[in-house]
């Protein structure tokens, strides 16, 4: 028998590892592609269902979209990797949904940020659309700060880090919710808060993980971001600004690490059990 799923991946974290035992012990006949090493071509025979999983988006949606041209499901489809990996085309799916967001201008150049950060004020938030552990997210104090990191940003050579997303400041964002959503539904929540002498609470930087109850409002709003991006295995991310919550991000090649460890949720059995029924149908 061929195999049933194909998990694509370029660097194997444990993630990886928890999904591949967990198909494994669902009976779940199983091809693991290194991307990295092995070429991917639209003469394949491609497995019933494609687990799209490479850290570096552009292979996630390359590799997603090589399977599903040969017929695969893909989890996550390519459209839905793309519009997650980019906070740009987020934002905007979030604001066509009505979803809250941070307060938020697009600037791509030196004279857009002068105005977007004084529409927006200081302390502001200047982010690249494409990134991720927190790199080159940057509170900006002042609007010389912001012009050094235009300058800076214009001698890389992507156009992505060109482009600015210019953010109002949320108090209280070193700490954030993350919501894992598969198929429609949330599965648990956790809080991260950043570490003594940093602002971001990424994991990947420290930042230190606990569950939290999943409230209505948190389980409505990170079903219906995953919903507007359209994935079925989704992290959303969220702010808490006091008053009420605003989605910051989607992550398409969700990590869930941290969440396995505060929640106790094996995320990696519910994805096997998930994949197995999609299998069935
Ligand atoms: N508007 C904001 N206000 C306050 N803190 C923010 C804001 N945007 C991002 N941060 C902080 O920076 C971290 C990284 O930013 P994020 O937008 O999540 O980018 P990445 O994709 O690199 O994780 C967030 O987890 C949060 O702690
Ligand atoms: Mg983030």
């Amino acid at each position: 028998m061929g195999a049933e799923v194909e998990l694509l991946y370029d660097v194997p974290r444990l993630e990886e590892k928890f999904i591949i035992r967990a198909l494994k012990n669902f009976g779940i006949e199983l091809k693991l592609t290194n991307v990295k090493y092995s070429p991917l071509s639209w003469s394949d025979h491609a497995a019933p269902v494609a687990l799209v999983r490479p850290i570096s988006m552009i292979r996630a949606i390359y590799s997603a979209s090589l399977r599903e041209a040969v017929g695969a499901k893909t989890i996550n489809s390519s459209i839905s990797i793309m519009f997650a990996g980019d906070k740009v085309l987020t934002l905007s799916r979030f604001r066509q949904a009505k979803i809250p967001f941070p307060k938020s201008i697009i600037a791509f150049g030196s004279e857009a940020a002068e105005k977007a950060g004084k529409i927006i004020g200081y302390p502001a938030i200047d982010k690249p659309p494409i990134g991720s552990w927190g790199r080159l997210v940057t509170l900006v104090k002042d609007h010389q700060t912001l012009q050094s990191i235009v300058e800076h940003r214009e001698l890389l050579l992507s156009q992505s880090v060109k482009t600015h997303i210019i953010q109002r400041y949320i108090n209280g964002g070193d700490r954030d919710y993350r919501v894992l959503v598969l198929g429609g539904e949330p599965l648990g929540a956790i809080m991260r808060s950043a570490v003594k002498g940093d602002w971001r609470s990424n994991v990947a930087r420290g930042g230190k993980a606990k569950a939290v109850k999943l409230d209505e409002e948190l389980s409505e709003l990170a079903v219906k971001a995953a919903e507007v991006i359209g994935g079925e295995f989704m992290a959303i991310d969220l702010f808490h600004d006091g008053e009420k919550y605003l989605v910051n991000e989607v992550n398409g090649v969700p990590e869930f690490k941290g969440f396995m460890e505060a929640t106790k949720i094996d995320v990696a059995e519910k994805l096997a059990k998930y994949i197995k029924l999609v299998l069935r149908r």
